[in-house]
């Protein structure tokens, strides 16, 4: 545990409701929530803009150099910035997620949004999601949740989440587009998306948002009181 708090990593698959929890748990204790799928994806929306081939390293390391990705924290838990220009929104888009797997594979951008991501977390009183966050960027965080849920389920999620937004998609291309993702994030050499042995693995598949954050609450308590 840091001087602010703990330090939790909840990783998983796509669309699992990783960020949902991680932003309601982070609120309720008062810690800092970090997406870090979100710096993953303004590099690919500033790569897509600036039309470079989001497989040249070296391209995608200059660009990064040149950039700056920050964070600012909001009720709907974070808004996200390329140099002076609010992302938050256009980062979700549907091309910057079906092209973000192929930019977050390579891995000297890994390497380099890592160490970030842990100057990020040395204080703790921080919740952060990802893949990779118990495995690599914090494998001594206090607490590791690893959030799991059909494809199907998940998909049904993305669907209405889309709904909401206007967007309309059919069913079954969130699935295809959702297990492409699995598979490439699971399947990629460097820190592939998978579960650390000390994590506690959660179903969410028929559970509620309540009873997910309701379960990570208690295991924080838990784990703060051990201290
Ligand atoms: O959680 P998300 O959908 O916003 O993540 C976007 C992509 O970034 C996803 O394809 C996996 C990748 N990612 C990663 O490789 N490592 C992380 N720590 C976070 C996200």
């Amino acid at each position: 545990m840091g001087k602010d708090g703990l330090q939790v990593a909840i990783d998983g698959p796509a669309s699992a409701g990783k960020s949902t929890v991680a932003k309601i748990v982070a609120h309720k204790f008062n810690y800092i929530y970090v997406d870090t799928g979100a710096m993953y994806r303004a590099l690919t929306l500033a790569a897509l803009d600036q039309r470079l081939e989001l497989t040249n390293e070296d391209q995608l390391i200059e660009l990064l150099r040149q950039i700056t990705i920050s964070f600012q924290p909001a009720s709907a838990g974070q808004r996200v910035f390329i140099n002076e220009t609010e992302v938050t929104d256009e980062i979700r888009s549907e091309i910057v997620t079906n092209n973000v797997s192929t930019v977050a594979a390579l891995p000297a951008i890994r390497r380099a949004l890592v160490a970030r991501q842990q100057e990020l977390a040395l204080a703790g009183g921080i919740v952060m999601d990802g893949r990779d966050i118990g495995t690599t960027v914090l494998p001594r965080a206090d607490l590791k949740i690893f959030l799991v849920a059909s494809v199907a389920q998940r998909a049904k999620w993305r669907y209405l989440e889309n709904q909401q937004k206007g967007i309309t998609t059919s069913l079954k291309t969130l699935q295809a587009e959702i297990a492409e993702r699995d598979y490439k994030d699971s399947h990629r050499a460097t820190s592939p998306l998978r579960k650390a042995p000390d994590a506690i693995e959660i179903d969410t598949t028929s559970l509620t948002i309540e009873q997910v954050c309701e379960q990570i609450t208690r295991l924080m308590i838990q784990k703060a009181n051990e201290f």
